[in-house]
């Protein structure tokens, strides 16, 4: 055994792995713990629930060199002002629908899903909703019965009519509206947005 050099030693590469084991476990924590901060809402990237009360704009912002969320005055969804319960109530709603009816099954949204039809993170912002005085009403239409209200999204190809309910099909542009206001990193790229007021 004598002859054995130290860093050869069966010890010492046990109590490595063993070390080595611990200290990524504890790295590990840390990170989940600082990712899970991050994408909380209501933290700087990812606004709290309400923002669905004001008007979200998607500009370019030249220091970053990437398209970003701009949360502006208050415009409220279907013209209620929600507080931040029911708000984050309606948000969640939508986003339980989104998952039980399976659109990432064709969707991308917020970088997970399928490349079939348009991907949703910035729907909000699509000028395929003509105006922004006719887009809740459009999107609503749209959801409701997409055979009748299909709008051009260049796809060329057709949603299907999801039977969507009137309650979900509004707690789904909640939720459509609020990840809208998400600074995605200027995801999706080159996003071409409805016609913004003021200015650029
Ligand atoms: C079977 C595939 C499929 C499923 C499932 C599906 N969609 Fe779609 N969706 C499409 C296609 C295709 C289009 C594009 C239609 C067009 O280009 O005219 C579309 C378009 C849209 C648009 C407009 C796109 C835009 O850029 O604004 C929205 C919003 C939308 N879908 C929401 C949803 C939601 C919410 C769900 C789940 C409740 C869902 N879709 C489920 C296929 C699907």
């Amino acid at each position: 055994m004598a002859d054995i050099p130290w860093w050869a030693r069966e010890s010492l590469w046990r109590k490595m792995a063993i070390w080595i084991t611990a200290i990524m476990a504890v790295i590990l924590i840390f990170l989940s713990f600082h990712s899970v901060a991050l994408i909380t809402a209501g933290s700087a990237r990812v606004p709290a629930y309400s923002v669905i009360n004001q008007r979200i704009d998607y500009r370019f912002d030249r220091e970053r060199n990437r398209q970003q969320p701009v949360i502006g005055d208050p415009a409220p969804l279907f013209g209620r002002v929600l507080s931040e319960a029911d708000a984050e109530q309606l948000v969640r709603r939508g986003k339980l629908t989104f998952q039980a009816r399976n659109c990432i099954n064709c969707h991308t949204i917020l970088g997970n899903g399928a490349y079939y039809a348009p991907d949703l993170t910035k729907a909000w912002l699509d000028p395929g909703w003509g105006t922004e005085e006719a887009r809740e009403r459009l999107m609503k239409e749209f959801l409701m019965d997409p055979y009748t209200n299909a709008r051009t999204f260049g796809t060329g190809r057709r949603m299907p009519d999801l039977d969507l309910t009137e309650d979900e099909a509004e707690a789904l542009i909640a939720f459509l509206k609020w990840t809208a206001a998400i600074d995605t990193n200027g995801f999706p790229a080159a996003f071409p947005t409805i016609k913004q007021g003021g200015g650029t």
